[in-house]
């Protein structure tokens, strides 16, 4: 390991973000009710441009008037590309209760997009005398956002989540789909007549959780557009799980119970590690580094990838 030590981030459950317009009130009560961890109030792309205004006073009255429970309540302002984001940040920090806890800003391309929402939102909490300082995720969704992802990742203490936004990726990169994640039908390797699918959003995606890991940010995978497919959704979150992402977006009410399934360890998984974990201890009793589990080496690295899972599982048992 590094001399410098790889800061831990913060320790709540994001298993699965569920996203709604500001536009539709109507279904807020539904989201609060509803098993996701973290709520994304929208602002940006699912709202008209008209009907901007309308949907910032929709949710700034239902942070306050909604019961969230334990939930992380986030608000996605629009992006610094636009008229709209200002506007959003100020109304939201100047008239927004304490309940609000993060915002999702869209689109960032550099650590100084960051900074911009930082100025501003330091200066609203300052003047206003708010104490519960407010929470940043971003969205990693363009060619710039991934060719400055480290720097994003390390750009302001209130940095708490990033995810990899599918759509807007692929367009900015100029990717010849119009799939919003999951497989797609001409990315394929070629060998005796048989295609084998290969994933297109791999290396965005690790190089996303090796930005996050090394900055203390929690990596989250984005949206799947086709909801009326479960196993393509459940396909996409194994892979995103398998690679260090912690959790998913829900962009339907019948994904959420879909991306807690995966991103909640198992029991045998948890059961597992803790037997690596016992089978480790006995391994230092006898003056050992390495040992066999189940037919195959375990050593000190098995301590810390059972770790994983375990603090994994009991994080989310105490959230
Ligand atoms: N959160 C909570 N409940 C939701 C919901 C959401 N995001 N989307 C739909 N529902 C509710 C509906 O109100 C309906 O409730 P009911 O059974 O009490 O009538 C139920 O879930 C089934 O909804 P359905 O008819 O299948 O969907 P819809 O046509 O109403 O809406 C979408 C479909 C995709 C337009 C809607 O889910 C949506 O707006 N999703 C979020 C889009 C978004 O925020 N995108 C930005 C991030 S990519
Ligand atoms: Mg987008």
């Amino acid at each position: 390991m590094s001399f410098k030590i790889q800061p831990t981030p913060v320790a709540r459950a994001n298993r699965c973000q569920l996203f709604g317009p500001g536009s539709r009130p109507a279904i807020f009560e539904k989201m609060a009710t509803s098993a996701a961890d973290v709520i994304n109030l929208d602002l940006e792309d699912s709202v008209a441009p008209s009907d901007k205004d309308s949907a910032r006073r929709n949710i700034i009255q239902a942070i306050d008037d909604i019961d969230w429970g334990n939930k992380t309540l986030s608000v996605r302002i629009n992006g610094l590309d636009t008229p709209f984001w200002y506007r959003d940040v100020v109304d939201l920090l100047e008239n927004a209760s304490d309940r609000l806890d993060q915002i999702m800003i869209p689109k960032v391309g550099c650590a100084a997009d960051i900074y911009a929402v930082d100025a501003l939102v330091t200066a609203i909490e300052r003047a206003k005398g708010r104490t519960k300082p407010i929470s940043f995720e971003v969205i990693i969704e363009s060619a710039a956002g991934i060719a400055h992802v480290e720097e994003i990742a390390a750009a302001s203490p209130r940095l708490q989540a990033m995810s990899l936004g599918a759509a807007d990726f692929a367009a900015s990169m100029g990717m010849a789909t119009t799939g919003i994640g999951g497989t797609q039908e001409n990315y394929y390797m070629y060998r005796d007549g048989v295609k084998h699918w290969s994933d297109p959003w791999h290396w965005a995606q690790a190089a996303i959780v090796a930005a996050c890991r090394t900055h203390g940010v929690l990596p989250v995978d984005g949206p799947f557009g086709d909801f009326s497919d479960d196993d393509g959704f459940r396909a996409q979150a194994r892979r995103s799980a398998t690679l260090g992402m912690v959790g998913k977006w829900a962009i339907h009410p019948k994904q959420i119970a879909l991306a807690n399934e995966v991103f909640t360890p198992s029991n045998e998984a948890v059961a597992e590690a803790r037997e690596i974990l016992q089978a480790m201890e006995t391994a230092k009793a006898n003056g050992e580094g390495a040992t066999v589990y189940k037919g195959r080496l375990v050593d000190i690295a098995s301590i810390k990838q059972a770790e994983v899972i375990v603090k994994q599982a009991e994080m989310i048992a105490n959230a």
